[in-house]
C-alpha cells in the first residue's frame, strides 16, 4: 500500500486528557476513488489535510454518501484489536447499494485500515473508557447538478481517539419520544448507514437537548405507534425478564453492537425477543414496574443505559435513574470482550499483525 509521509507530526492529546467524541484527527487517513473506467483505485495512506472540492460536488448538494463506525484498543499488554471490522464493510457496501454507490472491496479497505492503524498505533488512547473510534465514509465526487448516481466517488477513512460518546459517561441518559418528526419510514434509508438519515435527525436533536434530552427515540413514521431506534444508537427493554428490542423491520440500523448484544443475551440463557414493541407498551410498563431496565447500544454508544424518558408530556423513570444490573454486566461483558479481558468466543476482535 502506498504511503505518503507527511512533514511534521501533530501534537497527540496528553495522556488523561478528556476526548470527547470526535474532536482529534489523527495524523494519516486512507482515501481511494473510484472512476466509471478504473474502478476503485490510488488506495493509500496519506496526511490527514483539508482537501479541496468544487462546490458543485454532488454530494454537497443531494448527499449521496454513507459511513459508518468502528473502533479499535489498545489492550493492556500493549496488543491493537478492531471489533468486527468485517461486519462493518458488510453493512456499508449494503448501504452502498441503497444509494447506488459501486460497492467496494472489503478487503482492499481492511488492508487500509490496517495500514492506517499500524501507522497510527501511537494515537490508540489506553484509559478505560477510551477507544480509536474509525469513521470510514465514501462521497460522491462528480460535479454535476443532475439528480443521478455520481460516476465518481472518494472512500476515506479518518481515526479519531474518543472517550465516552455522552459527556456524562456511563450516567444513565434521558430520551424524549420523538411524536411529530420521523427519521425514516419503510421504504426509505432508515437501514442505510447514509448520510441524509442523520442530517434529518437534528431538528429533533435540538429540540430534545434544549429540552434537557439526551437525545430523542423514534416511532414508525406510518403510526407514531412502534418503538424504532434512538438515532445513534439501537434500543433495548428489559421486562419481567423477558429482554427485547425492536425488530428489524427495514427503518432500522442493523447495528452491530446490536447483534452482539442479542448473542451476548442468549450466551448467558437471556430469554431476549426482536419484535414489535409499542411504545405504549413500554410507558405501561415503566409505570407498573415491569420495564426494569433500557438501554442502548450503538459503536459510539457501547451499552448506554437509559435512566428516564418522556412520552405524550408524562416523564417516565426506568430502575429509579439508575444503570441497571443487566446493563452493567452487558457493558463490561462486551467492553471485556473488546479490550482482551474477557474470552473472545465468537472470534470478534481482529488482532492487528
Ligand atoms: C456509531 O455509533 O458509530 C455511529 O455512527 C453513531 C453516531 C456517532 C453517528
Amino acid at each position: 500500500m502506498k504511503i505518503i509521509e507527511r512533514r511534521e507530526l501533530k501534537p497527540k492529546p496528553a495522556a488523561g486528557t478528556p476526548l470527547g467524541f470526535g474532536k482529534y484527527f489523527t495524523d494519516y487517513m486512507f482515501t481511494m476513488r473510484y472512476t466509471r473506467e478504473k474502478g476503485w483505485h490510488d488506495a493509500r495512506v496519506e496526511p490527514n489535510e483539508p482537501v479541496a472540492f468544487d462546490l458543485a460536488t454532488c454530494v454537497f448538494h443531494y448527499a449521496q454518501g454513507v459511513f459508518e463506525g468502528m473502533k479499535a484498543f489498545r489492550r493492556a499488554d500493549g496488543t491493537i484489536s478492531v471489533f468486527r471490522p468485517d461486519r462493518n464493510w458488510e453493512r456499508m457496501n449494503n448501504s452502498a447499494d441503497r444509494m447506488c454507490i459501486p460497492r467496494f472491496p472489503a478487503e482492499l479497505a481492511e488492508e487500509g485500515l490496517e495500514t492506517l492503524l499500524r501507522l497510527e498505533r501511537d494515537w490508540i488512547p489506553s484509559e478505560p473508557e477510551t477507544a480509536l473510534y474509525i469513521r470510514p465514509a465514501i462521497v460522491a465526487t462528480r460535479v454535476m447538478l443532475g439528480v443521478h448516481a455520481s460516476t465518481e466517488y472518494l472512500f476515506f477513512i479518518l481515526l479519531s481517539p474518543v472517550g465516552s460518546y455522552y459527556a456524562r459517561g456511563l450516567q444513565p441518559t434521558k430520551l424524549l419520544v420523538e411524536e411529530f418528526y420521523s427519521r425514516s419510514s419503510l421504504g426509505g434509508t432508515g437501514e442505510a448507514k447514509c448520510l441524509g438519515n442523520y442530517a434529518a435527525s437534528i431538528k429533533s436533536g435540538e429540540i430534545a437537548e434544549e429540552m434537557g434530552f439526551d437525545q430523542v427515540l423514534w416511532l414508525d413514521s406510518a403510526e407514531k405507534k412502534y418503538v424504532e431506534e434512538a438515532g445513534s444508537m439501537n434500543v433495548f427493554f428489559v421486562f419481567r425478564g423477558e429482554v427485547a428490542t425492536p425488530a428489524l423491520v427495514g427503518s432500522i440500523l442493523p447495528g452491530i453492537t446490536r447483534a452482539s448484544c442479542l448473542q451476548l443475551l442468549a450466551d448467558a440463557g437471556y430469554p431476549v425477543s426482536e419484535r414489535r414493541i409499542t411504545m405504549e407498551e413500554v410507558a405501561q410498563a415503566a409505570e407498573s414496574g415491569a420495564l426494569s431496565e433500557m438501554f442502548g447500544t450503538g459503536t459510539a454508544a457501547v451499552v448506554s443505559p437509559v435512566g428516564a424518558f418522556r412520552y405524550r408530556g408524562k416523564d417516565h423513570v426506568v430502575n429509579g435513574g439508575k444503570i441497571g444490573e443487566l446493563t452493567a454486566r452487558l457493558y463490561a461483558t462486551l467492553t471485556g470482550i473488546q479490550r482482551g479481558a474477557l474470552p473472545d468466543v465468537h472470534g470478534w476482535n481482529k488482532l492487528l499483525r
